[in-house]
């Protein structure tokens, strides 16, 4: 974001809360995508996920009260909110601040009241993590501010937590993680169940990535995002009955006829099926990525998405248009990232290819759906800092 619109947002700050003789301090946080490993964040899996450079901006400054109080430019509100702390269903927004304090708290921490702003231009509802972005720079921002010292990597546990106890959904830990630890031009290998990472820079040649927004918000997301994990957990279990040593649903390596002796529902076995395909599809773009096999890193692609489609049923119409339409127009790879249900398409292809593709992609998504489409090229980028002003 411009600085010019952070010289607003602090006279913003100034102009709602006061001027008094400390200025608040301002932090960021970016979005980000994934480029494989989708849907295994809470099942111990590996996922590839990189900072973008779309942010969200939190203005912060002790209050010297017991109360604490947001104010979001997006939906021009304030509120103030003081313990015990609830959920507030009419202003959602401010439940992913309120959690993390709480989830500070939890841990041990005094947090004293505080005066936030917080602004943003990732796209809400798009899959690119606007919500884990305003957790991780709400606790990054109360750790610096008052001295706390929480690595980020449990900042990053924290906005979780929040997330998962707070808001309600039962979100793994790939956004907030790669939200805290991004680094410009890298992505993270991220093992789920240890937490360890490791970052990697692959050279794109003349090819890139870049995002399309289907524009498209299905508002049963969370509560399908939630009854995703719940058959991930089931088909676990009775896996385990026959098979004690499995630990998490990612390890399964059974045939396909073995995990269909275990007694699983339709669902159970989908789900299944697509954690132990999207563990080998893993391994083919890490390996492609790191070779300059493209048209492999594509392909896989293709198959996450068919597979997120199918088999975990998190896509819909208009994202499954996307892929099969971008398919059609031999681009290289394409898929659905993030929970589903709308938001964002990852396309992988040939530079030279975009200016065909794109004014193409507008004209039949209008013409089918009457809605309109997005590109989004984007740099990879710091993960959650202070920017001092
Ligand atoms: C959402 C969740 C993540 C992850 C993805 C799917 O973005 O917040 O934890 O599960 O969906 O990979």
């Amino acid at each position: 974001m411009d600085s010019l619109r952070s010289k607003e947002n602090l006279n913003q700050f100034e102009h709602i809360f006061g001027k008094t003789n400390s200025k608040p301090r301002m932090f960021v946080a970016p979005a980000r995508i994934n480029i494989i490993g989708e849907h295994v964040d809470y099942l111990g899996g590996i996922v590839l996920p990189a900072a973008i450079d779309f942010s969200v901006q939190l203005f912060l400054r002790p209050n010297q009260s017991p109360f604490y109080q947001f104010h979001s430019i997006t939906y021009h509100e304030t509120i103030k909110v003081e313990k015990p702390f609830r959920p507030n269903p009419t202003s959602p927004w401010t439940d992913y601040i309120t959690g993390v304090i709480v989830e500070i708290e939890a841990l041990g921490y005094q947090v004293p009241g505080f005066d936030v702003l917080v602004d943003g231009n990732i796209p809400q509802g798009s899959g690119l993590s606007s919500s884990a972005a305003l957790e991780v720079v709400t606790g990054f921002a109360i750790s610096e501010t008052f001295r706390l010292g929480i690595p980020k990597e449990q900042i990053a546990v924290i906005g979780q937590k929040a997330e998962n106890n707070f808001v309600g959904t039962k979100c793994g830990i790939m956004d907030q993680f790669i939200i805290a630890v991004g680094k410009e031009n890298d992505c993270i290998s991220l093992n789920t169940e240890s937490l360890k990472y490791s970052y990697h820079h692959f050279e794109l040649g003349d090819h890139e990535f870049y995002l399309v927004n289907s524009n498209v918000k299905h508002n049963l997301k969370d509560s399908a995002y939630n009854k995703r994990r719940q058959e991930c957990e089931s088909a676990l279990a009775k896996i385990q009955i026959k098979h004690p040593n499995i630990k998490q649903l990612y390890d399964v390596a059974l045939s396909e006829e073995e995990i269909r002796d275990c007694g699983l529902n339709s669902e159970e076995l989908k789900r299944t099926l697509h954690v132990v395909t999207e563990r080998e599809r893993t391994k083919l773009v890490i390996q492609g990525l790191e070779t300059n096999q493209f048209a492999q890193v594509g392909e896989a692609l293709y198959g996450a998405h068919e597979s997120l489609s199918k088999n975990f049923e998190v896509s819909c119409e208009e994202t499954d248009f996307i892929v099969s339409t971008l398919k059609g127009l031999g681009v290289m790879g394409a898929r659905m990232i993030g929970g589903g249900f709308g938001g964002c398409v990852l396309v992988l292809d040939k530079k030279e290819h975009f200016v065909k593709i794109n004014p193409e992609m507008k004209k039949s998504y209008q013409q089918k759906f009457n809605l309109a489409l997005d590109f989004y090229k984007f740099q990879i980028s710091d993960g959650v800092r202070e920017i001092s002003i």
